[in-house]
Formats: structure tokens, C-alpha cells, sequence
């Protein structure tokens, strides 16, 4: 079958180093870029913003159709908005780092931000981030990559990102989502099949990149 105009899916831990790569990806080949952590961090934003209890799945459920949340696809300048409110630096605080994987595991916020996912998708010419992108959001991505590091490197990476000092806490916080998200019964963190695994705990960002640019090619001249 065609796959259509080139999917890339990136998928794995936190702190892996997803963002950089996929954005660095994307740059490279010329194609757009959509951040699906984002699209959860924001529905969770909005919840905690509301005074909706994130620990309660059904109070979630409840509300979680009422925020409009849009993704920018620029890899050089992702946005994302809530209601039309710019939200991008808001997404990152501590308070949602907290709450954003209990809101990931309600089935209704996932069916909700599935259909935005694919609606932005649509016709491919993107690099796609997340957990589950290569095992249920568009499992027919022509690349897959499954993205790996060690939590003492992840959490060094992620306190520097951050501006912080405090790399025990970030490490903590990290190994705290990985737990919930790999955990959760609907669309768990795994490994899609056809998925390549990459461990970049000992490689720098440019040469994941360039890995994976070398597997787009190598797939497009196979197509
Ligand atoms: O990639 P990130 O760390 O910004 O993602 C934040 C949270 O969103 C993550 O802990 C779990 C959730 N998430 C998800 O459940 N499915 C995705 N495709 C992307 C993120």
C-alpha cells in the first residue's frame, strides 16, 4: 500500500530528547512538525485553570470537549493555543509537569485529541511526537522511531533545558510520568512494531538527527 507523503513518528520517554529531534528532523527535510505532548500539556492547562480536580477521571471526561486547542506546525516556532490564548510557555510549569499524565490516561481525552491529531496529520510531509504514535495515532508511518536515554542523561538534558539546578527533582518528575504513562491501560508508551530503536544517551542531538534523516531517505528510495 502507498503510504503517502512521508510520516515520521518519534515516540518515547520523557526527556529523551524528542522535541530537539523531532524539530531538528523536520527542519532538515523540510516537513511539519506537531507536538503531541503539547496538545496533552494544554488540555491540562486549561483543567487546572478551571479548578477541575485532574485526579478525578470522570470530572476530567466531563469537561475535556470544552477547550479549543489549535498545534502550530512550524518546527521553528511551535505554538500551541487554548481558546486562542497562547499557551506555549505556560504548558512547560511545574504545576502541569504534575498533572499531565493522570489527564493523559482518561480514555475521553485521548479519543478527543486523537481525532485533532489525525485532522492535523491528514495529508503527511510531517515528523509526529509523542507516546503513541507509531502503535495507534497513524501506526502506518513510513518511519518509526522509538527514542531512548538513560534518566540520570534525560534528566540532565531536561534541568539545563529548564534553566534549573535541581537535577535529583527533574529526575524524580521524569521517572514519575514514565511510570503513569507506560502504566495507563489506553495507548500506553511502548515500542510500535517496525519501530527503531534509538538509545541517545550517548550520542549528541546532530547525530540522532542525522540517523533518522538517513532512515527517511533510505525509505524513500525504497518507496
Ligand atoms: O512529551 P511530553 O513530555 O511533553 O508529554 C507530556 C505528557 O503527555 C506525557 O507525560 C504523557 C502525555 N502524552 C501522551 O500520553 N501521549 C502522547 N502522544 C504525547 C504525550
Amino acid at each position: 500500500a502507498d503510504p503517502g507523503p512521508l510520516v515520521i513518528a518519534v515516540d518515547g520517554t520523557s526527556g529523551s530528547g524528542k522535541s530537539s529531534t523531532s524539530r531538528g528532523v523536520a527542519d532538515r527535510l523540510g516537513l511539519r512538525y506537531l507536538d503531541t505532548g503539547a496538545m496533552f500539556r494544554a488540555m491540562t492547562w486549561w483543567l487546572l485553570r478551571e479548578g477541575v480536580d485532574v485526579r478525578d477521571p470522570a470530572a476530567v471526561a466531563a469537561v475535556a470537549e470544552r477547550p479549543t486547542i489549535v498545534s502550530g506546525t512550524d518546527p521553528l516556532a511551535p505554538t500551541i493555543t487554548v481558546d486562542g490564548l497562547d499557551v506555549s510557555v505556560e504548558i512547560r510549569g511545574d504545576d502541569v509537569n504534575a498533572a499531565v499524565s493522570p489527564v493523559s490516561a482518561v480514555p475521553a481525552v485521548r479519543a478527543l485529541l486523537l481525532d485533532l491529531q489525525r485532522e492535523v496529520i491528514g495529508a503527511g510531509g510531517i515528523v509526529v511526537e509523542g507516546r503513541d504514535i507509531g502503535s495507534v495515532v497513524w501506526p502506518q508511518a513510513a518511519v518509526k522511531v522509538y527514542l531512548s536515554a538513560d534518566p540520570g542523561a534525560r534528566a540532565q538534558r531536561r534541568t539545563a533545558e529548564e534553566g534549573g539546578t535541581d537535577v535529583a527533582s527533574t529526575q524524580q518528575s521524569l521517572l514519575e510520568r514514565d511510570r503513569i504513562d507506560s502504566g495507563r491501560a489506553t495507548a500506553p508508551l511502548t515500542m510500535a512494531d517496525g519501530a527503531v530503536h534509538i538509545d541517545s544517551t550517548h550520542l549528541t542531538l546532530e547525530q540522532v538527527i542525522d540517523r533518522i534523516v538517513d532512515l527517511a531517505v533510505s525509505t524513500e528510495v525504497r518507496a
